[in-house]
């Protein structure tokens, strides 16, 4: 096949360029269900809907780009995790991944609690009704202001990151006549197997107290000595979109060698590990993710050998998914502006968004799937780029899929799995207007975070 019988992009390995792809799907119409949200369904007519609204519909209501997020399919995540760690663990959403006021009653309404780590954080969830006990305040430098307000609040769990933050936070629930709960952030020592920038528990970088050279153990001991905390447990998290278990076990294995040590030391069993988030979902096809009951029967198993063979009491243990709930519940939809083939290489699609509601692309070289979604197409796959409309040649948001070639400007494409990381790290790159959140359940579409608008823009340029 001559690369002139695709003028509108390449289809065949022969005429591939580089780049991380595998062949296109046999049928472009079909929607993965693994990348998908739960109700997200090709409709009779070729269009493609979620929670019973076709996205037509919602492109006109609430015009593109925008993140569609499917609230069934947000509470039936956070249901499966709640259910899979029982009643003797507790689950704490972390909501980094994507937080707002609906999404707090959400949570609140599934028997989740909530991991915050910013002032802004625990001002949604608690302008939200999350009770304060529920919510775990993170952070590795979090302001005294931010630790004032909350253990004003009455927060279940600060998480301490730092010597000089137990040191702080010890003074600040003093003077406030308080004795916080706490927990002391470890590093393990395990490298997830996932981006460099978001590894977080080896040893070399910013988070958490070393357990390798007894820093850890010497944290609890100046931690366990001050009136204002009580140090409820230990905390690790070792990365994210991580697939592998392995990290887990080893972690879990470290953390609870820390609990023994310092029941030898100090006589005290501590009551709670967190063992964070981290788990990953799949963005492509290509991606297997764990279940939640796969990943709580794993941890459980862990904890209760390693303690068993430590001769402690097994300790309360609880999560901090963020990606793995949010993540898969929303979509961005776009409207396609520009088609631009290049002969022997690709076809840019240009949309209506880009980099400043998908930075992860750009940041982390994340893989994303798209599809046509405003009807079906039976034209040839072309090999795409989706970008956005920003002045930036790395504003990319899908970097390599297919699309059917007889892809024109007007039509709506999506990209799943943006629920997680998405919204939540969106800029104003170029004053760009921040996308709207719309829930969809049962036929209903409800904004639950608007779109900006000028008027918000040009509040804040007060000069
Ligand atoms: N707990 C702690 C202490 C964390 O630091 C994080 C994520 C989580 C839980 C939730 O991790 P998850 O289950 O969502 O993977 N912006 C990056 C991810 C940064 C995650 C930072 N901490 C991304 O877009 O991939």
């Amino acid at each position: 096949m001559s690369r002139s019988a695709h003028p509108a992009g390449p289809r065949h390995a022969d005429v591939l360029p580089e780049g991380h792809y595998s062949a296109p799907a046999a049928d472009l119409n079909v929607l993965d269900p693994k990348v998908w949200a739960q109700t997200v369904t090709r409709t009779e007519d070729g269009s493609v809907s979620v929670g019973g609204i076709d996205v037509a519909t919602l492109a006109e209501e609430f015009g593109t780009p925008a993140y569609i997020l499917d609230e069934t399919d947000f509470r039936a995540r956070a249901r499966a995790w709640r259910t899979a760690f029982g009643h003797d663990a507790d689950v704490f959403y972390a909501g980094k991944a994507f937080l707002s006021r609906a999404v707090v009653r959400w949570l609140h309404e599934e028997g989740l609690n909530l991991d915050v780590c910013s002032g802004g954080e625990l001002a949604t969830a608690l302008s939200a009704g999350m009770p304060a006990d529920r919510i775990a305040f993170h952070g590795n430098n979090k302001s005294v202001e931010e630790i004032t307000k909350a253990v004003e609040a009455g927060v279940g769990r600060i998480v301490l990151d730092s010597f000089q933050e137990i040191v702080r936070v010890a003074h600040i629930a003093q003077g406030l006549g308080r004795r916080q709960r706490v927990q002391i952030r470890v590093t393990v020592g395990v490298e997830a197997h996932t981006h460099e920038f978001i590894a977080t528990a080896h040893e070399d970088q910013k988070f958490g107290i070393a357990l390798a050279d007894g820093q850890a153990a010497e944290a609890v001991r100046r931690a366990l000595a001050l009136d204002g905390l009580e140090v409820i447990g230990i905390h690790s998290h070792i990365g994210s979109q991580i697939f592998d278990m392995a990290g887990f076990e080893v972690a879990a294995r470290r953390v609870v060698s820390l609990l023994a040590q310092i029941r030898d030391e100090h006589g005290v069993e501590l009551p709670e590990i967190d063992l964070g988030g981290g788990l990953g979902i799949a963005y492509t096809s290509e991606d297997d993710p764990r279940e939640p009951h796969e990943i709580a029967k794993a941890l459980g198993e862990i904890v209760t050998r390693e303690c068993e063979a430590a001769k402690l009491r097994t300790p309360r243990i609880s999560v901090e998914p963020g990606r793995a709930i949010a993540g898969p519940t929303a979509f961005t939809l776009y409207e396609v502006g520009t088609v631009k083939p290049l002969e022997g290489l690709r076809t840019y699609v240009s949309v209506d968004g880009g980099m400043s509601d998908n930075i992860r692309t750009a940041l982390y070289d994340a893989e994303y799937s798209v599809a046509l979604v405003s009807r079906t197409s039976d034209a040839e796959p072309m090999l795409v780029r989706v970008v956005g409309k920003h002045c930036e040649s790395g504003d990319i948001v899908v970097k390599d899929a297919f699309l059917p070639s007889d892809l024109a400007p007007g039509d709506l494409v999506a990209v799943p799995a943006t629920g997680a990381y998405c919204r939540s790290m969106a800029s104003n790159y170029n004053h760009a207007l921040r996308p709207p959140v719309v829930a969809v359940r049962d036929g209903e579409a409800r904004v639950i975070v608007r779109r900006e608008t000028e008027e918000d823009l040009l509040r804040l340029d007060v000069g």
